[in-house]
């Protein structure tokens, strides 16, 4: 039994704008954990210099971290309850990366399929903290000893990675149980959300087509031209589970249908068995409308006021640095470093 009191760590990148995918898959989530265990969310903005959209580009760097804590925060991220902050203002996280970098294996980076899709065949073109980028998300998490982490399915290897990184620190520093081995908390109807465009790809911040996805930001007409413009197929809709296998974009629609309304899809299933995509997609223009918009138009009025969006990352991170620093204190002196 792991002696670790429970605690929530998350984050997401500041580059380009969140989508329906982050909000279902972990904001939503997060949300949620709130009311179970303490929670921790940052923005991982030295993790988005991985990106060329950020790095080289200081004033998106810092607009977009904004943005995304304005997104948290309009989600329903209480930065009165859960500590909120942007990971560069709290350096134990760096500090323990580089720790980290000396625990991993480059066998077990090697294995990252997510490294592999984004730098396709252009391996030797990719920075070097593309390639550790797990790494430091390792060090975000055990920095403060989290023991829950909500995220998203294509997380779960890099989770997987922050474990036996956890792991073989213990065993190699003879301290058993010094770090917990963090759980993925990926739960609900849309832990994968899929492109509007392809049913089999993901829906992605990085798609070229801003028809792919539904942004936090669209306004309401352009929900609903995204809606009606999803790809579909000729047939109309299933009446049961079974009915799905094949169809992806039908799978996609309805679990994002379910996620939004909080039923479970074999509800939203029966709902709309036998009905075409034109009527269904009416009732999910709706729906989605009446969830997004509120949250875009949230955001709005956090972002008029910019300086107190940064009072509150400052204020999480002094309240992070608190909890790292003993921690970090203790992996020193474990290691053999003076000071
Ligand atoms: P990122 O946009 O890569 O910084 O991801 C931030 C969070 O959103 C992570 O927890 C991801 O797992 C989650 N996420 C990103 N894209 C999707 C998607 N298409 N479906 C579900 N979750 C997603
Ligand atoms: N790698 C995550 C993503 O792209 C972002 C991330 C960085 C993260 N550090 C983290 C998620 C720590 C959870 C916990 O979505």
């Amino acid at each position: 039994m792991s002696s670790h009191p429970h605690l929530v760590l998350s984050g997401m990148q500041p580059t380009n704008t969140l989508h329906l995918g982050n909000y279902l898959g972990a904001l939503k989530n997060w949300v949620k954990i709130q009311d179970e265990m303490p929670c921790l969310y940052c923005v991982v903005d030295m993790h988005a210099l991985t990106q060329d959209s950020a790095y080289g580009h200081p004033k998106e760097v810092a607009q977009s971290t904004r943005e995304v804590t304005a997104a948290y925060i309009a989600s329903g991220v209480d930065p009165t309850r859960s500590t909120l902050f942007n990971q560069s203002q709290v350096h134990q996280h760096a500090e323990l990366a580089w720790i980290f970098n000396c625990v991993a294996r480059l066998g077990w980076l090697d294995r990252m399929t997510q490294f592999k899709e984004k730098t396709g065949k252009h391996k030797e073109r990719a920075s070097v903290g593309l390639y550790t980028y797990p790494v430091l998300m390792a060090a975000d998490i055990l920095v403060y000893r989290a023991t829950h982490v909500p995220v998203g399915e294509d997380q779960r290897q890099h989770l997987e990675l922050t474990r036996d990184i956890s792991q073989k620190f213990n065993n190699d520093f003879d301290a058993p149980d010094f770090f917990p081995l963090p759980e993925p908390v990926i739960t609900g109807h849309a832990t994968r959300v899929m492109s509007l465009r392809d049913g089999t790809k993901k829906m992605s911040k990085t798609d070229e087509s801003d028809y792919s996805r539904i942004n936090l930001v669209d306004d309401a007409d352009t929900i609903a031209q995204k809606i009606r413009k999803a790809k579909t197929d000729p047939n109309p809709l299933p009446d049961g589970e079974k009915g799905l296998e094949g169809r992806p974009e039908a799978e996609n629609l309805l679990n994002i249908f379910a996620a939004l309304a909080e039923t479970p899809r074999d509800a939203v299933i029966a709902r709309f068995a036998g009905q075409t995509f034109s009527v269904f997609k009416n009732e999910l223009v709706d729906l989605a409308v009446e969830k997004l918009t509120p949250i875009a138009a949230e955001m709005t009025r956090l972002l008029a006021d910019p300086a107190e969006i940064d009072r509150i990352l400052k204020r999480g991170a002094e309240a992070a640095s608190e909890l790292a620093a003993p921690v970090l204190k203790d992996v020193k002196q474990l290691i053999g470093l003076i000071g």
